[in-house]
């Protein structure tokens, strides 16, 4: 189904560095937060032209880990060898001269100015270099590693694949020889997915070394020459690629137990209409018709800006949307959220689950507190007790660790504060869920667990689902609705296969 081939082709590989001592070696890396021992005594090698994928649970410390190696933090024990010399790194601006880059996933690059311009921001004699001499350097260096751009182009008019280039572009203009990605293709679609590996691809050939993070297993198994498996902050076991039969094969070398990578999904009865959006024109949306029964979940899906983000906005309430258009529990939309009290009604999980969703410096509490409020108050006096006893409830029924109350939200990994954000949505209760990316960035059993809720969730709900993973919809909706250029291409049954088929060329506008 709209199946990307992501196998290796064998002009991909990278020759010639077999035997090559190690770039970098990790040498008993231990780091600690407060209590929480986030890295273990770790010693990890990496080697030129290969690429080594790192996996494990949410929280088991990958961030951590190439946090350190980029010069972000300072291990409390252990230290760090490059080329077989130890180098001690205070910033990462050491680490950078050192050769090692990391591309994050807040990209950090100037909206106003070109895609040439970013890449040579703060290098080196680069004041001097007139514009033509700089967007030639750019485009050959691009067209080396395949990553094609404009280099004329202006950051605020890229999708987010091509900002992601311009990220990688700097790190290669700067020589670097270690690349490190942490869950780069969260924010990409399946081409762009693609298109990213051959980079990857291209870069090993040159003889860097690559480390790959990610919870996607399909994109682990097609990239990594080896996969290294972290478990609470210790390294389980290092694998080489071809010793990993298949994905079930690797979920379990994970877990640590056999996994499912699938739901049932049990049949539900199809109640009221709990969204209605009629003939929606506005807010960059064209004709927009949508109807959302609890019992069902509707996934939305399409490539990214598509709008699915404003249609998302205008039924959570983030913005108003013209006249007539929304109506939430057969309510339009100004009454309903005039008269929406906290239970029985709406929630939305959004994407950005740190700053829309939670308050970074609040503890779990609080933070269950944050749409909950009118359920733990008598008159104007707070129960924080009875939230605090519900917060420890909820933290062990969604498995949400360190299940520590005291907590505060930046200090979780994006799985559990994922798992914590769902835990709150759903214990209002709400007949209406708008759910966006809901399972991003979230290991397989997370995964696994949030989509059994979603779907338990539909007994008293009905799900709009936004998703950028066809997977996802495909194991979760009943029905399958894909958005282009802020129109509605097409919607169907998830059992229709001739359409399933055929999705690719629907997200990308074109109907047969
Ligand atoms: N700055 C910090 N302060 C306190 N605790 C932290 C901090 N950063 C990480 N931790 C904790 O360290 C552990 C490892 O977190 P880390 O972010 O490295 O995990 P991860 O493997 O990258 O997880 P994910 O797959 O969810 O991104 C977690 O328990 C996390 O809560
Ligand atoms: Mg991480």
């Amino acid at each position: 189904m709209n199946g990307q081939d992501l196998t290796r082709p064998e002009s991909q590989k990278a020759t010639g560095f077999a035997g090559a001592p190690p770039l970098i070696s990790l040498k008993g890396i231990t780091k600690r937060f407060g209590k929480v021992v986030a890295n273990n005594n770790i010693s990890l090698d990496l080697y030129p032209g290969r690429i080594k994928a790192l996996l494990g649970e949410n929280g088991a410390g990958k961030s951590t880990l190439m946090s350190m190696l980029a010069g972000r933090f300072k291990p409390d024990e252990g230290y760090i060898e490059v080329d077989g010399v130890r180098a001690d790194f205070n910033s990462s601006k050491d680490a950078i001269k050192a050769g090692i880059g990391m591309v994050y996933q807040h990209f950090m690059l100037v909206e106003t100015m070109t895609v040439a311009e970013n890449v040579l921001l703060g290098q080196e004699g680069s004041f001097f270099i007139n514009r033509r001499e700089m967007n030639e350097r750019v485009r050959k260096l691009a067209s080396d590693y395949e990553l094609e751009i404009d280099p004329a182009a202006r950051i605020s008019d890229l999708s987010m694949g091509e900002k992601q280039r311009v990220e990688i572009l700097k790190l290669l203009y700067r020589e670097s020889r270690v690349l490190i990605f942490d869950e780069p293709t969260a924010v990409l679609t399946p081409r762009e997915a693609f298109r990213l590996f051959e980079a990857l691809w291209a870069m090993t050939r040159l003889g860097k070394s690559v480390v790959f993070i990610s919870h996607k297993l399909e994109e682990v198994l097609a990239i990594a020459d080896e996969v290294a498996i972290l478990r609470r902050g210790k390294i389980d076991a290092e694998v080489p690629r071809d010793k990993i039969l298949s994905k079930a094969d690797l979920a379990c070398r994970m877990v640590g137990k056999e996994v499912l990578l699938e739901v049932d999904k049990e049949e539900v009865e199809i109640g009221e209409r709990v969204l209605e959006v009629k003939n929606m024109t506005g807010m960059g949306l064209r004709g927009i018709n949508l109807d959302v029964h609890k019992g069902e979940i509707v996934a939305i899906v399409g490539v990214a800006g598509n709008g699915q983000q404003e249609l998302v906005e205008g039924v959570s309430g983030l913005r108003k949307p013209p006249e007539d258009t929304i109506f939430i529990m057969n309510k339009p939309w100004r009454k309903f959220f005039a008269e929406m009290t906290w239970n029985h009604s709406m929630s939305y999980i959004p994407e950005d689950r740190l700053d829309l969703a939670t308050a970074r410096n609040l503890d779990l509490v609080d933070n269950l507190l944050l749409t909950t409020r009118q359920g733990f108050t008598t008159g104007s006096i707070l129960k924080r007790d009875k939230a605090a006893s519900i917060a420890a409830e909820l933290v062990k029924e969604y498995d949400v660790r360190p299940g520590r109350l005291q907590a505060l939200a930046w200090q979780l990994s994006g799985g559990n504060l994922q798992k914590m954000v769902l835990a709150r949505e759903l214990y209002r209760q709400p007949h209406l869920i708008v759910a966006e990316q809901p399972t991003q960035g979230l290991d397989i059993s997370a995964t696994e667990e949030v989509w059994n809720k979603l779907l338990e969730a539909r007994k008293m709900a009905g799900i709009l689902l936004v998703t950028g993973d066809l997977g996802e919809a495909v194991q979760l909706a009943d029905r399958i609705v894909v958005m282009y250029c802020g129109q509605i291409m097409d919607e169907f049954h998830v059992s229709d296969t001739d359409k399933l088929d055929n999705i690719g060329l629907l997200m990308a506008g074109v109907r047969e």
